[in-house]
């Protein structure tokens, strides 16, 4: 069976001056089932956003692949990649810019409802509809709030909102990119949670982006978290298995930054220290493993020579480091030869 979205070796360049070009994705390869969750996580500018909108059908690859329940997205007839287009929907990071200042909650549900759902448009129908909609985000009592205009609600208020307007065109999946950074901390948790039920309710699939591993590893658990490094998917992992086994050095550095809810834990912890601080730019990738200047597991002449590549070591697991991947196909070679 196909997966509901696949990217194949997708780079995605842009041009930041009359001289330069950048690879904001680089070889990224990822597909999606129906109904799973994926996280995708890294620090700002490493190229989520851009994977994001490529899988969303709202930017074109440079180079690579997509496919939309199998078929290439490049090859679509316009009615088939309209479909693909309402079915997969892209929640932004900041809900005060997408949704129209000028509109009530209801004017926001009802364009999206009248022009793809209820092709008669009756104006009950769309009330009703937007109703569900709110009572399904958890806007509740939903009369108090479709009369709303975006000021008048809060941060966490308005990204239900968005939500709500992405599920009016029932999609199969969720792009949330940084959906929860921009609402308060306290809320955070409960945002996700409406996530997780919307999920469940409807089927749903959902790509979760997010600079914070703290997130990432609460929204995915029963999922898969990938970690991307400028531009690149430099491992990827069921959640847990990332969590207590991580393989890729950039992932362990990850790992250990973060706190735990036990400060005992916390202090336990061993901080791992990057060889340089140096922040790293997609202006100069480095040659070789885009790592390697800041790697503490630094290999050598390998690392600084030759681009890792994402290597399936086990039927869910990948990670693009040339040591560990000779681990992996050592220990392989050892048990197929006991
Ligand atoms: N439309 C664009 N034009 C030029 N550069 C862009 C554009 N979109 C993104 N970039 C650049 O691509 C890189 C990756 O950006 P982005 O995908 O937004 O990263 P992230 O979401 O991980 O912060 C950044 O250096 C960003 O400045
Ligand atoms: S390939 Fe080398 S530099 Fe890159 S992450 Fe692995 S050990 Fe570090
Ligand atoms: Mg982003």
């Amino acid at each position: 069976m196909s997966s509901l979205i696949e990217l194949s070796h997708v780079s995605r360049s842009f041009q930041v001056n009359r001289n330069v070009r950048i690879n904001a994705l680089d070889d990224f390869s990822l597909s999606i089932d129906e109904g799973e969750i994926v996280c995708i996580v890294g620090e700002s500018g490493c190229g989520k956003t851009t994977a994001g909108k490529i899988i969303s059908g709202l930017l074109n690859p440079s180079s690579g692949q997509v496919f939309y329940r199998g078929q290439d997205i490049s090859k679509m007839s316009s009615e088939v990649f309209h479909q693909y287009r309402l079915g997969v929907q892209m929640i932004h990071q900041d809900p005060y810019a997408s949704l129209n200042p000028a509109r009530t909650v209801l004017q926001q549900l009802a364009a999206p409802l009248s022009r793809h759902i209820i092709t008669s448009g009756k104006a009950s129908l769309v009330r009703d509809r937007a109703f569900e909609l709110l009572e399904l985000v958890e806007l509740t009592p939903a009369q108090d709030f479709l009369d709303k205009y975006p000021h008048q609600l809060s941060g966490g208020q308005r990204q239900r909102v968005s939500i709500a307007r992405s599920l009016t065109v029932t999609p199969s999946f969720i792009v949330a990119d940084e959906a929860v950074s921009m609402v308060d901390v306290s809320i955070r948790i409960s945002l996700l949670k409406t996530l997780l039920r919307l999920k469940e309710k409807m089927g749903l699939a959902v790509l979760f982006i997010t600079h914070d591993l703290a997130l990432a590893k609460y929204f995915a658990w029963e999922g898969r978290i990938g970690v991307m490094y400028l531009g690149r998917l430099v491992e990827i992992s069921p959640a847990r298995q990332l969590i207590e086994a991580p393989q890729h050095p950039y992932t362990k550095i990850l790992l250990s930054a973060l706190p735990e809810a036990d400060p005992k834990i916390t202090r336990q912890k061993q901080h791992i220290a990057l060889r340089s601080t140096d922040i790293p730019s997609l202006l100069s990738i480095p040659p070789g493993c885009p790592f390697h200047p800041r790697c503490p597991a630094f290999a050598g002449e390998i690392c600084q020579g030759k681009i890792p590549i994402l290597t399936y070591y086990s039927e869910t697991s990948a990670v693009a480091c040339h040591p560990v991947t000779q681990a992996h196909s050592l220990a392989k070679a050892g048990s197929i030869g006991s």
